[in-house]
């Protein structure tokens, strides 16, 4: 029996492990965690809002998926890699930021970093055919692929919200829309892969069908296909290195031709920005994620526009200084800096 600790456990994500884990014998629930939604017996532990680190130490999961939505997730994801304890990671927002000290936290810790993103799980699952010679990220392009700036000023937050191959939290559907979901997730990849940024690609992939391609140096080029289903992904996050069955039936490949392209980075350029941040390192991926959860929530309540998002973010980016953090407070307050420079900046 697995133990399990979700953390975000009423979100998208969230609510798809639960159907998971009480679909499969070997899994257990023994913690769980929302933001503010109330959780009273969804699992022997529960916690509304806060750090869960002490949730964790009395749960004693062997597997924590953390699954909440944005920066948030920095303190459980920061948990499980210190203590060894196998890290599900949906919360890609925490490794985003946290970078390096991630890494330094999962080498002494010693546990599996074991990826949820559906994209990240396809190149994990490759990646284990030999070593990466570069990645290919597939994007769906989101509601507005093929759109124009000038098409982009005037559309709300509802058009956003209306992703055409997932269902997914608000956040990260507008982050999809953007294309900034697809920026956090090249940086999410060199992260988690170690390759650098200029042998991270990304296609557009407007049916979502290939999740992932990994090069090798011998002109190989293995990809990971199925439906866009996060049950998938989450499944084997948890039982990995095995794999269970999943009520998602396997791809019918005779049932349309797959398309790739070119992602158009003037149009959408929190992808460029957020690779910019990536290569210039430090803090910068921090700041970039910060200044996007902001804005995000902005957008969100009607207060600024769609394609104000990136100017503010590239404002941002323009205005901290980037430094290397040594430690969890100094990635907070880089944190907090880009915070306050968008919220100064739009108010
Ligand atoms: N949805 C997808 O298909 C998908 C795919 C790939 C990756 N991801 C990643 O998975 C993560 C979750 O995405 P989602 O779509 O499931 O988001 P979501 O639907 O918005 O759910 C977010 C979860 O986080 C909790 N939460 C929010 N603020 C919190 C806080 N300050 N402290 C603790 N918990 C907090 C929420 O609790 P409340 O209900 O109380 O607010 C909820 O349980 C994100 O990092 C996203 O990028 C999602």
């Amino acid at each position: 029996m697995r133990r399990i600790a979700l953390l975000g456990a009423t979100g998208s994500i969230g609510r798809q492990a639960l159907e998971v884990i009480g679909a499969n014998d070997g899994l257990e629930l023994v913690a769980a965690t929302s933001g503010s939604t109330p959780i009273d017996g969804l699992a022997p532990l529960t916690q509304v809002g806060g750090d869960p680190s002490e949730l964790l130490e009395r749960a004693e999961p062997d597997v924590v998926l953390n699954a909440t939505v944005g920066f948030a997730g920095l303190a459980g994801t920061m948990w499980a890699l210190e203590r060894g304890v196998s890290l599900a990671l949906a919360n890609k927002e925490s490794l985003v930021a946290a970078g390096e000290l991630a890494l330094a936290a999962r080498r002494r810790g010693g546990g599996e970093l074991v990826p949820v993103d559906s994209e990240h799980s396809a190149l994990f699952q490759c990646a284990q055919l030999g070593d990466p010679e570069s990645l290919v990220l597939t994007a769906s392009g989101g509601p507005f692929r093929g759109l124009r700036r000038d098409d982009l000023a005037d559309v709300t937050a509802e058009q956003a919200l209306a992703h055409p191959t997932w269902n997914m939290g608000a956040k990260i559907t507008v982050d999809s829309a953007t294309l900034a979901n697809k920026g956090l997730e090249v940086i999410e990849a060199h992260f988690l892969f170690g390759v650098d940024y200029d042998r991270i690609e990304v296609v557009v992939h407007p049916t979502s069908i290939v999740h992932g391609v990994v090069r090798f140096q011998d002109g190989a080029a293995i990809a990971h296909l199925g439906y866009p289903d996060m049950r998938v992904p989450i499944s084997y996050a948890l039982t990995y290195p095995a794999r269970a069955a999943t009520p998602i039936p396997s791809l019918d490949l005779t049932a349309g031709p797959l398309e790739f392209h070119e992602p158009d980075v003037e149009t959408f350029r929190m992808l460029a920005l957020a690779r910019e941040a990536g290569v210039r390192g430090g803090t910068y991926p921090c700041a970039f994620n910060s200044a996007n959860e902001v804005a995000v929530s902005a957008f969100l309540a009607g207060r600024i526009g769609f394609l104000d998002i990136a100017a503010l973010v590239e404002d941002v980016l323009a205005r901290v200084d980037g430094t290397a953090a040594r430690d969890l407070d100094e990635l907070r307050q880089a944190d907090g800096r880009a915070r306050e420079l968008l919220g100064a900046a739009w108010a």
